[in-house]
């Protein structure tokens, strides 16, 4: 199983401590979304993952191997896309991709197949040979993606993948990491935007000051931190309820109010915490409304976020 783990880890600038013996591990299939303030030590931790910096104290381990110790072998399995590199803009999505390749160690015959594949799933088969220069941002970034998927990692670290992209962009980018996750890869990814983490990550850590605040599952997490008296769920069906099942909804015992987000999707704002969670699921289940979405909603990670940083601040 893939597993990234930080034992001890601290990363001192002089007398500053941007890290603070982080201890955190983390294993599986799964996207963790990693939150906290701007200066939280978000990059500083992904940089120490990919061996980009030296730790103070402490290790970084990808797959139980040390990554400063022996980098070649632990980041054999890793993919990085750390504060977007600048790729040489008169390069081709081709020879930039086969560039990295070679340098990731893609042996020579492999080369064409591999920058192949992962061009296909960034879906950039018709800029193969287009100049990286003359593209948005947003391609750039795609291209950065599939850069950090050469050599098939199974852990990816992303460090704001979105980050200064149009919607579209966005939206992209965010498919392609979903996909990731259906490929059974261990993906690590600070973020800022919050709707973004709680549509495509299965946990999240939060950190500040260099210190590990929580890590978990998104509802543990949810329910530990948010107002436990306003538990608020985000719930799809799969196609548009009418007035009288939203009427039964409403009824049911735990919800305190319903609002709708879009013909298919609504938010239900809960009397109590995961125990109302759950009462509140075998009813809808039972009503027959054809669910196919319960998860705490993004506004309650929110609140959660704000409640967790308000006094570190
Ligand atoms: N090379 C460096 N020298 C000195 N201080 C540094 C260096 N790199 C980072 N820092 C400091 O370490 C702290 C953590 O920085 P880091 O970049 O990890 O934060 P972050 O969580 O990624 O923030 P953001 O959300 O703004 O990207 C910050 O206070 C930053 O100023
Ligand atoms: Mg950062």
């Amino acid at each position: 199983m893939s597993s990234i783990q930080a034992i001890g880890l601290t990363k001192k600038y002089g007398s500053f401590t941007a890290l603070s013996n982080l201890n955190i591990k983390i294993e599986g299939a799964k996207c963790v979304g990693f939150l906290g303030p701007n200066g939280a030590g978000k990059t500083t931790t992904l940089k120490l993952f990919t061996d980009m910096i030296m730790p103070t104290n402490g290790q970084a381990l990808i797959n139980g191997i040390n990554v400063h110790k022996e980098k070649k072998r632990a980041l054999a399995s890793v993919g990085a896309l750390i504060e977007t590199p600048q790729i040489y803009p008169s390069l081709t999505t081709r020879e930039a991709l086969s560039m990295v390749a070679e340098i990731k160690g893609v042996p020579h015959n492999a080369l064409e197949k591999s920058v192949r594949e992962v061009v296909d799933k960034v879906k950039m088969q018709v800029w193969l040979d287009k100049k990286v220069g003359k593209m948005s941002k947003g391609m750039q970034q795609r291209i950065n993606i599939a850069a950090a998927l050469l050599g098939d990692p199974d852990v990816v670290l992303l460090d704001e993948p979105t980050s200064g992209l149009d919607p579209r962009g966005m939206s992209e980018v965010r498919d392609i990491i979903k996909k990731l996750k259906k490929e059974n890869r261990l993906i690590f990814m600070s973020s800022h935007i919050l709707s973004e983490v709680s549509e495509m990550c299965d946990e999240v850590a939060m950190i500040d000051h260099g210190k590990l605040l929580a890590y978990g599952p998104i509802e543990d997490i949810v329910s530990r931190f948010a107002d436990k008296h306003a538990g608020i769920v985000e719930i799809s069906v799969i196609k548009s309820l009418q007035d009288s099942t939203l009427k039964r909804i409403r009824k049911i015992e735990g919800i305190r109010g319903l609002e709708k987000l879009d013909a298919r999707r609504f938010n239900l704002r809960l009397s109590g915490g995961i125990e109302t969670q759950q009462m509140v699921l075998a009813r809808l289940v039972k009503l027959n409304v054809g669910l196919i979405g319960f998860k705490p909603s993004s506004s309650a990670l929110e609140e959660t976020y704000l409640n967790v940083f308000k006094e570190t601040v």
